[in-house]
């Protein structure tokens, strides 16, 4: 019978070390190391945490060989097909999907809880014209705490319910005030008749009259094809394992701050142009691009060690194959094709690139595929999205994940304070 458990041996002084396996529901089991230094006297060394496990978790898994996403056991392709964006925080708040009746009364709750203390849009008004809505976003967030929560009781199921629907209800309003001030333009406060993502698309869009302009065409400027595809982007981005950002949000919740700093925190990592930043940088890298005939001069930057330059929306720390996400945003990003007017010279340069990348050895050696920010940027660049709004998109579809991980990791009877320690080569 084998036993569940791995042997470790010094060669130094032929000491041996034995270390338990835990085994995983999906994906690879785990060594436990808990007691490595104190066995050893040594620190395992691993930058980035390529091998790492931080915690154990129960909401999402990815098979970065199969390029599979599981939010509680269901598939990406499924959820976002047939579900709500609404209908996945409850999945991922709750580990269930919810019946009618349950999703009415979530839905009804995010809208009433959209609006925010007026004192935030003094805290808005006072960031320069030009912010970038990601630094509004994320301070504004922070503030949130100032408002909220002088303690919160985790064993409290309501209490934490409440917290968690606040901060997914505020964040779309945040993000929409933040991006009118940015332009200068008058707030326009959430409606509650309209749901989530229409109701985020009306605050980025309505004039102060409560009328929406009235495009060329003489259609009111926001389409249900536009509404379906932003709820679709939201329900992609909502979680995804121990990323950058959650791994901040978790390793703020650990010190025990507030919530919402974490949130804050998280938001701030996501903004890195290798992480959430992203779709911003695939647009910008597009139009820097041009032409198609000048693809091979910057694939060859990419490919160049001495060169910092990268493909942006390529590679993944996880995925090995297809980002299943980039899968649905391709097939929502043809959908659109035909019913908005997409930058056609956009999409065949991105189209070229990702021809040219997976057919060239570099890529395919690394294992690089398009990931979700290659193709997220494209749809929301054909959703008249401003490209500064690219990232607070990704953080108002993350908020939900953010804050079940926070929720796991308060209710893990085995968290402990982030603390990692060091190889030291200093005097
Ligand atoms: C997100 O973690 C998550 O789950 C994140 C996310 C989520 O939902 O939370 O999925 C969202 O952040 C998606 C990733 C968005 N970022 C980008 O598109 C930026 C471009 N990608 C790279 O910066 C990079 O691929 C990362 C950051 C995404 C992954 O970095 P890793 O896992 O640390 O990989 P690496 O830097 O060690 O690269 C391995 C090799 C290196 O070459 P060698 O040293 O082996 O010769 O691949 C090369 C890298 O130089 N490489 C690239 C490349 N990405 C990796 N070369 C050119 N272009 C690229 N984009």
């Amino acid at each position: 019978m084998l036993k569940k458990s791995i042997t470790v041996t010094d060669n130094r002084n032929g000491k041996t070390y034995e270390y338990p396996v835990l085994r995983a529901s999906r994906g690879p089991d785990v060594a436990d190391i808990r007691t490595f230094y104190k066995d050893t006297g040594m620190f395992t060394y691993d930058p980035g945490f390529t091998s790492t496990a931080s915690c154990e978790s129960k909401i999402t898994f990815i098979d970065g060989d199969k390029g599979e996403l599981l939010y509680r056991g269901i598939e990406i392709e499924n959820l976002a097909n047939e579900y709500t964006y609404l209908e996945v925080c409850f999945l991922l708040l709750k580990g269930r999907l919810p019946d009618k009746k349950e999703a009415l009364e979530f839905d009804l709750e995010i809208r009433h809880r959209s609006f925010v203390h007026e004192g935030l849009t003094n805290l808005i008004g006072s960031f320069p014209d030009n912010a970038h809505p990601m630094s509004i976003l994320s301070s504004s967030v922070s503030a949130l705490a100032s408002f909220y929560y002088e303690h919160l009781d985790i064993n409290n199921e309501a209490e934490y319910h409440e917290m968690a629907m606040r901060i997914i209800a505020k964040i779309p309003t945040l993000a929409a005030f933040a991006y009118r001030h940015s332009l200068g333009i008058p707030l326009i406060y959430p409606n509650i008749s309209k749901s989530f993502s229409e109701n985020f698309l009306y605050m980025m869009r309505a004039y102060p009259h409560d009328k929406l302009k009235i495009t060329s065409e003489g259609e009111l400027e926001i389409k249900q094809v536009e509404i379906d595809a932003l709820d679709t982007i939201f329900t992609l981005h909502a979680d995804h394992e121990q990323n950058a950002s959650t791994t901040t949000v978790r390793g703020v919740a650990s010190t025990g701050a507030h919530p919402y700093v974490a949130i804050s925190a998280g938001i701030s990592a996501l903004w890195g142009r290798a992480h959430g930043g992203a779709n911003e940088s695939v647009i910008a890298q597009l139009e820097m691009i041009g032409d198609v005939k000048n693809i091979p001069k910057f694939i060859e930057k990419a490919k160049d060690k001495n060169d910092p330059f990268r493909l942006m929306g390529f590679g993944h720390r996880v995925y090995k194959n297809f980002d299943p996400r980039a899968k649905v945003l391709k097939k929502l990003q043809d959908r659109l094709k035909d019913e908005m007017k997409m930058d056609a010279k956009l999409l065949e340069i991105a189209h070229e690139i990702e021809q040219i990348a997976l057919n060239d050895d570099y890529f395919i050696s690394r294992n690089l595929y398009p990931n979700i920010d290659f193709y997220s940027g494209v749809v929301l660049y054909a959703l008249k999205i401003p490209r500064n709004m690219f990232t607070p998109i990704f953080v108002i579809g993350r908020t939900v994940g953010w804050i079940a991980q926070w929720i796991e990791f308060k209710k893990d009877p085995l968290s402990k304070i982030a603390r990692p320690r060091q190889l030291y080569t200093g005097k």
